[in-house]
């Protein structure tokens, strides 16, 4: 298993202060401070219409500003994707034309992983992954382009972590999620992006959470939704039509395509807690609500601001010429009433 760590901001804010810089930043910029230097700073997101890394996103722009000096700016642009993985190749090709100094990189596909890696580490330019993991050939998180390569890390949550925290908050529950007491627990699963690890373990790793703890499972439905809310909508609510009063549990691979399943299950007359059971990733405020009255049986914390300030800590190490490690990981937690 792998071992989870956050790392603490404070060390790294010293390390600027001390000033050690090995890359070739910007000197003066808009800053108003003829002597600061300014770091050209890319971040490329897969898709801004996404909840969560729209959270994620916002914090890395702001926890930028927090570190700011009157030595030191960053210059962040952020970029796009619109879930086009060529599109985000052209983007990390003009950041390596603007000279940016440091790449963080939410990967539309981690299949195109190596092909990027290349071009950034040969540019020269540090490279922080976030979010979207590339696995190693074994299945765990030793990928060889990030191993081999000491400019090029990956700073994200362990998702085996966040389906077992799902398929325990069901496997905790009094009845342990089997409603009409027919001895399985009947479910619908609502998957992410497949090509995804976080969408492939969090399926994977709920219902493993419940075999393990002796129970006996029934799949009725298995569909992606591709992290939206409108296929999560849409998904609970055909499987409702069809199964009806079967599905005891409906397991989200995210919070967005809960609460599409929550607008669902209200449209089908179906309460959540007494008929049915629901459960998302990502605790988004809107869902943090839901559990605490009820709406929502429970969700796991995607930590968007350790993750952010984590990976925005690493690039400062990066510009400062620090080492980096090859992985940097922050922990979920589970969220129950
Ligand atoms: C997951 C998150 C999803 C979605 C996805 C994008 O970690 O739970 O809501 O944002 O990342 O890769």
């Amino acid at each position: 298993m792998k071992k989870f760590k956050t790392l603490l901001a404070s060390a790294l804010i010293i390390a600027m202060a001390a000033g050690c810089s090995s890359s070739a930043p910007t000197t003066g910029g808009d800053t108003g401070s003829t002597d600061a230097k300014t770091y050209n700073v890319g971040v490329a997101i897969y898709q801004f219409d996404d909840n969560f890394m729209t959270l994620y996103r916002n914090e890395i722009e702001s926890y930028f500003k927090t570190l700011e000096t009157d030595e030191v700016k960053y210059n962040v642009t952020i970029v796009d994707g619109k879930n086009d993985m060529a599109e985000q190749q052209n983007q990390i090709d003009n950041f390596i034309t603007q000279g940016m100094d440091v790449i963080i990189l939410n990967l539309v596909q981690t299949s195109s992983a190596d092909a990027t890696i290349d071009k950034v580490v040969a540019a020269g330019i540090p490279l922080v992954l976030i979010n979207r993991e590339p696995l190693g050939e074994n299945g765990d998180e030793s990928y060889k382009g990030i191993l081999d390569n000491p400019t090029v890390c990956y700073v994200g949550a362990d998702a085996r972590q966040s389906g077992t925290f799902q398929g325990e908050i069901i496997a905790e529950l009094p009845d342990h999620g089997d409603l009409n007491g027919d001895g399985k627990i009947s479910y619908i699963m609502i998957e992410g992006d497949p090509e995804n690890i976080d969408a492939q373990y969090r399926t994977e790793f709920s219902i493993k959470a419940l075999t393990d703890a002796g129970l006996t499972v029934e799949c009725l439905d298995d569909q992606v939704g591709n992290w939206a809310q409108a296929k999560g909508e849409e998904i609970t609510s055909n499987a409702l039509s069809q199964h009806g009063d079967a599905i005891e549990v409906v397991f989200c691979n995210n919070d967005a395509m809960a609460l599409g399943a929550a607008a669902a299950i209200k449209a089908k007359g179906r309460t959540v807690g007494k008929d049915i059971y629901l459960v998302g990733v990502d605790a988004l405020d809107e869902c943090q609500e839901m559990v605490k009255n009820g709406e929502m049986t429970g969700t796991v914390l995607n930590d968007h601001i350790g993750q952010s300030h984590t990976a925005v800590d690493v690039a400062v190490k990066a510009l400062n010429g620090e080492k980096l490690d090859n992985y940097y990981w922050v922990d979920y937690v589970k969220v129950t009433k």
